[in-house]
């Protein structure tokens, strides 16, 4: 999601977004972990792919073992997040088709928050919804409201490896919701009219035919 498409005034977040790290239980905890030193980190800022680049709409695979040459694609996802800025992103946006979300819903006098979400599952959603305003770094300077669930539950695993469960509302709810699409192929958009959706989609089509001559 973009910075700038979030009203904060929605206030602070309620004390249940910490989540609550469950036992290894689930086959999910058979991935290998790598201890953090087992490589040198050189971020490097990645290229976002913008609309209406095909590879949007590809689902993504799930991570098999994070290894190091995925510790250095979430290192390059956080840059590239914080440069652009944004506050959310998925690894298909910077071309790689893996189960991947950084995330950072800190503010800006706050101290920086990164949040990884790997290969990460809804396993409920709330009747009640919240609309919020929305953006994508790979829809630049479109906001729309977009009506979803208010609270989710999501099981993941951390940058460890460690399977995790958390219960969210508010903008975390959201911006989850609207990462997790990112690796099922689906856009913010997508939950937009199609009139709306279409009238997008032609912008962009046309601005990349552009940039293309
Ligand atoms: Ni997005």
């Amino acid at each position: 999601m973009n910075s700038k498409s979030i009203p904060w005034q929605a206030g602070p977040l309620p004390p249940t977004l910490g989540g609550t790290a469950r036992a290894a239980a689930t086959p999910l905890a058979r991935i290998d972990r790598v201890p953090a030193t087992a490589y040198i980190a050189t971020m490097a800022l990645r290229d976002i792919l913008i609309l209406p680049d095909k590879r949007l709409r590809q689902v993504s695979e799930p991570v098999k073992k994070i290894d190091a040459g995925i510790r250095k694609l979430i290192e390059d996802m956080f840059e590239t997040m914080y440069e652009a800025p944004g506050i959310g992103l998925a690894a298909i946006q910077v071309g790689t088709p893996k189960r991947i979300i950084t995330m950072d819903l800190a503010k800006k006098e706050e101290p920086e928050n990164p949040q990884v979400f790997i290969n990460p599952e809804i396993l409920w959603i709330s009747e009640e919804k919240a609309i919020y305003e929305e953006g994508c770094l790979s829809i630049p300077e479109y906001y729309s409201d977009v009506e979803r669930p208010a609270q989710v539950k999501v099981k993941y695993l951390d940058r460890e490896g460690e399977p995790r469960e958390i219960e969210a509302n508010g903008l975390l709810a959201t911006c989850l919701q609207h990462e997790i699409d990112h690796l099922n192929g689906v856009l913010f958009i997508d939950h937009l009219s199609k009139l709306k959706r279409n009238r997008v989609l032609k912008k962009f089509t046309k601005a990349a035919k552009r940039a293309a001559e």
